[in-house]
C-alpha cells in the first residue's frame, strides 16, 4: 500500500488575489521543487485562483478550487464551472465542505455530482464529510459519516475511487476565523477511529484493494504543533489546513515536520 501523504492548504476567504499570489509565490519557494515525499496543494478563493495557479504551473504544488458548480454552464448566477476551473490549471477540488454544505445549502448529491464530474475530468475531488458536535455527542457520528461516505461514492466506479480523497472535517473541530482559539482539534485517536471506519465503508462498497487506495485526510484546527500526531496515526493520509495554513510561518512548520516525519519513513 502506498499512498503518498497530501497536505493542502484551504485558503478559505482569507486571502485577497494578491496575497494571494504572493503567498503562491513564496510556497514555491520554500516546497515547489519536487524533494518532498508528500503532495502539497493550495485552495485560494475563486478571485485569486488564476493568479495563484500561474505562479505555481510547472512546480511541483498544486492548485485547487474550494467548490465548482454542478453543471458545466448555463444560468448559474455566482458560480465557477468546471471548464473554467480546467482552464486555469487546477488539479483538485474540494468538494462538500461543511461551509458550503451549511452556507450555499450543498446536498449530499450534489457532492456525489461533483466528486463524478471531477473524476471524469482527470481532477482529484476533496470530498469533504464529518458530523457536529451534537452528533457526536448524540452517537451519531458514525452513522451521519457512513451515510455522508455512500452518498458521495455512490455511482463511482471501483477503479475510480483511488483517485479521490475523502477529507474527515469533524464541524465541531473546525475553528470559525483566524483568530478562533475557543476550537480544539479532534485528538489523534479520534482522527484515527473516524478514518478507519470510512476505509470500512469504502471496503463494503468496494473490496479491500480500492478501500487501500483512497486517501483519506484529516482537517480541523490542525497546525505546527499537533500537525505530525495526526499523520503518525495509521489510517491518516495527509492533512487539511485553514486557518494555520495561510499564515507563512506556521505553514512551513507544518511542511517541514510533515518532511521530517515521511522522509524518516513514518
Ligand atoms: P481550520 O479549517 O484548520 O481553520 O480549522 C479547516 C477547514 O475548514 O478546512
Amino acid at each position: 500500500m502506498s499512498r503518498a501523504p497530501l497536505v493542502v492548504g484551504n485558503q478559505k476567504l482569507y486571502l485577497g488575489p494578491q496575497d494571494a499570489r504572493d503567498f503562491a509565490r513564496w510556497l514555491a519557494g520554500v516546497a515547489g521543487d519536487g524533494s518532498r515525499a508528500f503532495d502539497v496543494a493550495v485552495c485560494p478563493s475563486f478571485i485569486g485562483l488564476a493568479g495563484v495557479c500561474d505562479v505555481l504551473r510547472g512546480t511541483s504544488v498544486g492548485c485547487g478550487a474550494q467548490n465548482v458548480h454542478r453543471e458545466a454552464s448555463g444560468a448559474y448566477t455566482g458560480q465557477a464551472s468546471i471548464e473554467e476551473l480546467l482552464e486555469l490549471g487546477i488539479g483538485y477540488v474540494i468538494v462538500g465542505h461543511s461551509e458550503v454544505r451549511s452556507q450555499l445549502g450543498e446536498t449530499d448529491g450534489d457532492v456525489n455530482a461533483k466528486v463524478k464530474m471531477c473524476l471524469a475530468r482527470d481532477l482529484t475531488p476533496i470530498a469533504c464529510v464529518g458530523e457536529t458536535r451534537a452528533d457526536r455527542d448524540a452517537g451519531r457520528s458514525r452513522d451521519v459519516i457512513g451515510t455522508q461516505v455512500r452518498a458521495l461514492l455512490a455511482g463511482v466506479d471501483a477503479g475510480a475511487v483511488g483517485r479521490l480523497v475523502i477529507a474527515y472535517e469533524p464541524l465541531w473541530a473546525i475553528k470559525s476565523g483566524l483568530d478562533d482559539r475557543d476550537v480544539t482539534p479532534a485528538t489523534p485517536e479520534q482522527a484515527e477511529d473516524a478514518h478507519a471506519f470510512i476505509r470500512a465503508v469504502a471496503a463494503g462498497l468496494y473490496d479491500e484493494r480500492a478501500a487501500r487506495a483512497v486517501r483519506v485526510i484529516y482537517g480541523g484546527s490542525v497546525d505546527a504543533d499537533n500537525a505530525t500526531g495526526f499523520l503518525a496515526q495509521p489510517s491518516v493520509d495527509g492533512l487539511l489546513i485553514g486557518s494555520a495554513s495561510v499564515k507563512r510561518p506556521s505553514f512551513a512548520r507544518i511542511l517541514e515536520s510533515v518532511q521530517a516525519q515521511v522522509g524518516a519513513g513514518a
